[in-house]
């Protein structure tokens, strides 16, 4: 963080093009606050996890992802929810990143936030990453939650951002973020 500017990385979980949570990160994009700068990460080409692939080398998507995590100051991880947990697109790039040599999550602040068209707003999802946080020894923002439940009310048809509560909470956890990702730096 040589120039004081905080690089996020952001991971989402969901491939599809109209994808809510894809939408929510955009509109991560417009909120960021002075100080921080966000760049978008593809886990679209990350092949399934494989041990057997991995001692041959990482696949060169795999390589590019534990790069770009290793570079970033700090990631937003925005999560779809599947069947109470995260997909498995977003666990499958987590567990390839995850693997040694140079662990590229180990210290890592992060902050998660999630969209679905259920009412519970992603929140069993996020729990679990969470979990996985804990593992990889992330160093994640407990506060605020970015829960966005019913996300066919907040998206319009072109995917922007429209509900302005979502909206203030998305830029309150994105301040938290760079607030939390200055008090974590070496000095
Ligand atoms: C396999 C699958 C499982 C799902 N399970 C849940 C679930 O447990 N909880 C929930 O709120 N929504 C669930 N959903 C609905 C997703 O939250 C919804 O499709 C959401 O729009 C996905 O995110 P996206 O718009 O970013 O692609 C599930 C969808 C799929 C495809």
């Amino acid at each position: 963080m040589a120039d004081s500017v905080v690089k996020v990385l952001g991971i989402c979980g969901s491939l599809r093009k109209g994808s809510y949570n894809r939408a929510a990160l955009r509109a991560a994009s417009e909120l960021l606050p002075d100080g921080m700068s966000l760049t978008a990460a593809d886990i679209a080409e990350c092949p399934l996890y494989n041990e057997d692939v991995r001692q041959a080398g990482f696949p060169p998507p795999v390589q590019k992802l534990r790069e770009a995590i290793a570079a970033a100051d700090a990631l937003l991880i925005v999560t779809p929810e599947y069947n109470y947990s995260m997909p498995g697109v977003l666990k499958n790039a987590i567990d390839w990143a995850s693997r040694p040599p140079d662990q590229p999550f180990n210290g890592k602040p992060v902050a998660i936030m999630g969209a679905t068209a259920g009412l519970w707003g992603t929140s069993r999802a996020q729990y679990h990453l969470r979990q996985s946080c804990v593992f990889l020894n992330m160093l994640p923002i407990n506060k605020p939650e970015v829960l966005i439940a019913q996300a066919q009310n907040k998206f319009d048809a072109e995917g922007r951002l429209t509900d302005q509560t979502t909206r203030d909470l998305i830029a309150q956890l994105l301040v938290a973020l760079r607030d939390w990702t200055h008090r974590l730096a070496p000095r």
